[in-house]
This record gives structure tokens, sequence and C-alpha cells, in this order.
């Protein structure tokens, strides 16, 4: 029998998980909720899915709408202020939270299940290939384990890769190494284009060389570490060690590490913020 799952949210990072995910088709009653209900239906509309909407009940005495998580899986995907917009009612099987800046314990405030998860993903969830960092916390005395391989897992998996770190914290690290940094390598990527259009190529071809190297590199980073790539192609003496030279002397290395440490610094703020802040004011539809 199906799962129920109720994703909270219907943005970016729910379409990008959601999208074309055949895992979630087959083993879960998809519900999705929001401040919004016909933005949830056009998101449904938008993304194609076999989903209905949640039709909250408003709490009279806050305003609020009120979820009923009892038994269910959760996928919480709105702004980390979202967990206020929302009363939510029972206890759920499992929460998965993607909201960078919102520990399990700020979580816990709002809501109660037998396991919790936090996660990173990042925008390659479209392609169902996120490098996803997750950390899980068990509430019950329930098999650790049996949770771990037979329902965590299973679902990150369903929109890419799967790394496991043993300390909430590192979800927050993880924004450097790939929450945000398909940001960083789009930079790159815009920028090498430019390079090409100076040297001479059009546009279109810039862009289609790029591109294509990107998909390359790709490919020979899964079997080859990115020193051994670097030497492989930098003859002695020659032209791409030359503008390796060019690099390491501008620092782009030091920048790109300062880059990501700054994005992560700024989710680290926002978990203390939030974690001192009790009463957020959730804005208005
Ligand atoms: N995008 C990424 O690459 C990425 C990577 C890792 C983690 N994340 C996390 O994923 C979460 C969603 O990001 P996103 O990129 O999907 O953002 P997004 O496209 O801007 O969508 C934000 C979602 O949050 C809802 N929301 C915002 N404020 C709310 C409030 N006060 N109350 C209730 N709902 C609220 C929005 O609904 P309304 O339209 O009704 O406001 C919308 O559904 C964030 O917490 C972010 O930290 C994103």
């Amino acid at each position: 029998m199906k799962k129920t799952l109720i994703v909270v949210g219907y943005g970016n990072m729910a379409k990008a998980i959601l999208t074309n995910n055949s895992f979630v088709g087959e083993y879960y009653h998809l519900i999705i909720a929001g401040r919004c209900a016909h933005k949830a239906y056009d998101f449904i509309t938008q993304c194609a899915l076999d989903a209905c909407v949640y039709e909250a009940r408003v709490e009279s005495s806050s305003g609020k709408n009120v979820i009923d998580i009892e038994g269910k899986d959760i996928l919480l995907c709105t702004k980390p202020a979202g967990l206020e917009s929302f009363v939510f009612q029972g206890k759920a099987n499992g929460i998965y939270s993607v909201l960078a800046g919102a520990s399990i314990a700020m979580i816990q405030k709002h809501l109660s299940a037998s396991f919790m998860v936090r996660l990173m993903p990042n925008i390659a969830a479209n392609s169902k290939l996120s490098a996803t960092a997750f950390y899980y916390h068990i509430s019950d005395t329930k098999d650790s384990a049996q949770i771990l391989y037979n329902e965590i897992r299973p679902f990150i998996e369903s929109f890419g890769t799967a790394v496991q770190v043993d300390n909430e914290a590192l979800i927050e690290s993880s924004i450097a190494t790939s929450g945000s940094c398909i940001a960083f390598l789009a930079l790159i990527a815009e920028s090498l284009i430019d390079a090409g259009i100076l040297e001479g190529l059009n546009e279109q071809q810039s862009i289609a060389l790029v591109k294509q190297t990107f998909v390359g590199f790709a490919a020979e980073l899964a079997h080859k570490s990115p020193s051994e790539l670097k030497y492989a192609i930098s003859s002695p003496g020659g032209t791409t060690i030359r503008g390796l030279a060019v690099l390491e002397e501008s620092g782009v290395r030091g920048t790109l590490i300062k880059a990501a440490h700054t994005a992560t610094e700024h989710a680290r703020k926002a978990i203390q913020k939030y974690s001192t802040q009790d009463n957020l004011v959730p804005k208005k539809c």
C-alpha cells in the first residue's frame, strides 16, 4: 500500500525533487501543501505531478493553516520562516527538511515525528543528479538501520546521490561542496564562454563547447582526481600550465574557498538567528 508524502512548499527545490521522480510516484500518495492553495494547484500542473492539494483548515485563533501529519512522511520545502505559517497536528512517520538554516531542534518545536532528516540537496535534483548531504535523528526506539536503508536512503537517492554526515553542523558545511556550488560553477562556465568569445568564437560555438567540456569533465572526474586531470593536460613549459599559473597568481583557489565559506557562514548565522527568534512573522500571501 502506498504511503502518504505531504510536501510543504512549491518552490524551486520542491519542483527539482518531485518532477519526474519515479520513486515518489511509485511509493507515495503525493499531497502538496502551502499557504496558497492556488499556487499548489499551479505547481502540480507545471510539474505534471500525480498529486492533490492539501486543503488546510484555518485555525481561527492564529489564522494559520492546520496540517494533519499523523503517520505521514513530510517534506519541508519552504523558507525557514515558513515553519511559522502552519500548525502541524499529530506525529509524522518521517520529516525530511531541505531548509538551510533550520536545525532539527528548531524543527522539533513545530513538528514531531519518529525520525527527522535534514538534507542539503542542490538544484541538479532537477536531473536526478543532486549531491545531497544528509543527517538523521531517530526519536523512537525503532530499528535505525532499517529506517536508514528502507526509507531515508531510497527517498534521497531518488533525486541523486546521498552522502551521510554524522554531525548535524556538517549539513551547513555541504553548502560549500554542493548546496551553493552549482552557482559557483555556473559563474566559471559563464567566464569560459566569455573567454571563447574574446578569442573569436561566436556565442553559440562557445556555449556548445563549454557545456560539453563540463559534461566531459564530470565523466573524467568520476574516475580521476582533480590533480590527475590537471597534470594529464599540463605538459612541461606548455600552454595549459601557463594558464594555471595565472589563475594561481590571481588567487582563484583562495577566492573560491572564501566564497564557499561566506555562503556557509550565512546559513550558520541563520540557524543562530532562528533559534533565538521565537516569533517570526510570516508574510501574507
Ligand atoms: N534552491 C536551492 O538550490 C536549495 C538548495 C538547498 C536547500 N534549499 C532550501 O530549500 C528551501 C526552498 O528553497 P527554494 O529554492 O525552493 O525557494 P523558492 O523557490 O523561493 O520557494 C520558496 C517556498 O517557500 C514558501 N515560503 C516562503 N516563505 C514562506 C512563509 N513565510 N510561509 C510559508 N511558506 C513560505 C514559498 O511559498 P509562497 O509562494 O506561498 O511564499 C515557496 O513554496 C529553502 O529553505 C532553501 O534554504 C534550496
